[in-house]
């Protein structure tokens, strides 16, 4: 058994993040989405990865996430040269797949730990051609989605309908055998011009192969835009998060709850109310940091209050003296009250960024 990670596209609902990075590689928890799909990957015993990248953040990912060493794992880069749909990414991915049954995994999905080992068991012990993954969701047309009959079977499947079927959209971790690369190959693009890997299970469908659907009952994000990174990172730090503080907290600050500070970190004279996240070598000076909070390395925060927010590498908050609330603050970008008069906002602010001031 083979693991697919699909870690290309364009990732155009996270901007401004993904202008300078992969989404998929943006952190929860301090950490890369990505990595907990490896994790999971590897403690399901699947450790020979392949992860598809693109021309434009590859490079990034591949330095970032390496040989698979750390993981456990040997991953395999394979480049999509452009994001022509998630079928398409199987097809670039034959040569590594061979006939190998696999995990298809979307790079930017998230779900509950523990979760793909049972559905792999059952996919691997009744010899399926596709096992499938749905799960209710309130806004099923931004989804592949499934409309089953009274036994669960699947009938058909749709990817983004304007009129869904039902609310049961299909998760982005799916199981195949090699009988999908056939599939592929007898579709065409769909009408945003992808190759849909929705469309080749529709086809194993009509063909009577072998095609599982089972819903999936712990949580699952699609992590592709801001309040579903934000929702991520609260469910993160919630669940896995435990304490540890290795930096340096002065007699004047309060921790609360579970709090982690890496090396090097300064916390002077702040209240922490866990859970929250705070990386390495970063000064936090007269704040309130409210939970669900992640700092990334090197990030400085001094006089603000925060809350719920993701705050990435090397960013910077001064002197807000309003609560930051359900924020995603950018690598080394800055947010700062200066004392220079005339008094007055000044913004040097990138394409696609979102400041809303009360
Ligand atoms: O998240 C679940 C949904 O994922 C499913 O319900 C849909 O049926 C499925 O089509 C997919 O929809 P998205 O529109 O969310 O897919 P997205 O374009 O975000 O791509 C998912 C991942 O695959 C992401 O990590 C980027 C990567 N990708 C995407 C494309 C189009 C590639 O590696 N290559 C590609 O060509």
């Amino acid at each position: 058994m083979k693991a697919l990670i699909l870690s290309g596209g364009k990732g155009t609902r996270l901007r401004p993040l993904t202008y300078t990075g992969a989404k998929q590689l943006v952190p929860v928890a301090n950490k890369p989405i990505l990595w907990y799909g490896i994790e999971e990957i590897v403690a399901s015993g699947i450790t020979d990865i392949g992860i598809i990248i693109s021309p434009e953040t590859g490079k990034e990912v591949q330095a970032k996430t390496g040989s698979g060493e750390q993981f456990g794992a040997k991953i395999t880069y394979i480049l999509q040269e452009k994001p022509a749909g998630l079928a398409h990414a199987v097809q670039v991915a034959l040569p590594f797949l061979e006939n190998s049954p696999f995990l298809m995994y979307l790079g930017d999905n998230l779900i509950q730990q523990g979760d793909l080992s049972y559905f792999l068991k059952k996919f691997t012990n009744q010899q399926q051609d596709a096992l499938i993954l749905l799960r209710p969701v309130p806004n099923p047309s931004a989804f592949g989605v499934a409309k089953v009959d009274e036994t669960g079977r699947v009938l058909e499947l749709i990817e983004k309908p304007q009129v869904p079927p039902s609310n049961l959209a299909l998760v982005g971790v799916y199981f195949f055998s090699h009988v999908i690369h056939d599939a592929i190959t007898c579709i065409k693009p769909s009408a945003r011009g992808e190759l849909e890997i929705t469309d080749a299970i529709q086809n194993l469908i009509d063909n009577q192969k072998q095609v599982v659907a089972c819903q999936l009952e712990g949580w699952w994000l699609d992590t592709g835009k801001k309040d579903d990174l934000l929702e991520a990172n609260r469910l993160i730090l919630d669940t896995y998060l435990k304490t540890s503080i290795l930096g340096e907290v002065d007699a004047q600050s309060h921790i609360i709850g579970r709090v982690k500070i890496g090396s090097q970190s300064q916390v002077i004279n702040c209240t922490i109310r866990g859970p929250v996240i705070i990386g390495n070598n970063c000064h936090l000076e007269h704040c309130f940091i409210g939970p669900y909070s992640s700092i990334a390395d090197n990030a400085t925060v001094i006089d603000t209050d925060l809350e719920h927010s993701v705050l990435l590498e090397g960013a910077k908050i001064i002197g807000i003296h309003q609560r930051i609330i359900d924020s995603v603050i950018g690598q080394r970008a800055q947010l700062i009250v200066a004392p220079r008069r005339p008094k007055a906002l000044r913004f040097l602010i990138g394409d696609d960024c979102q400041i809303e001031l009360t």
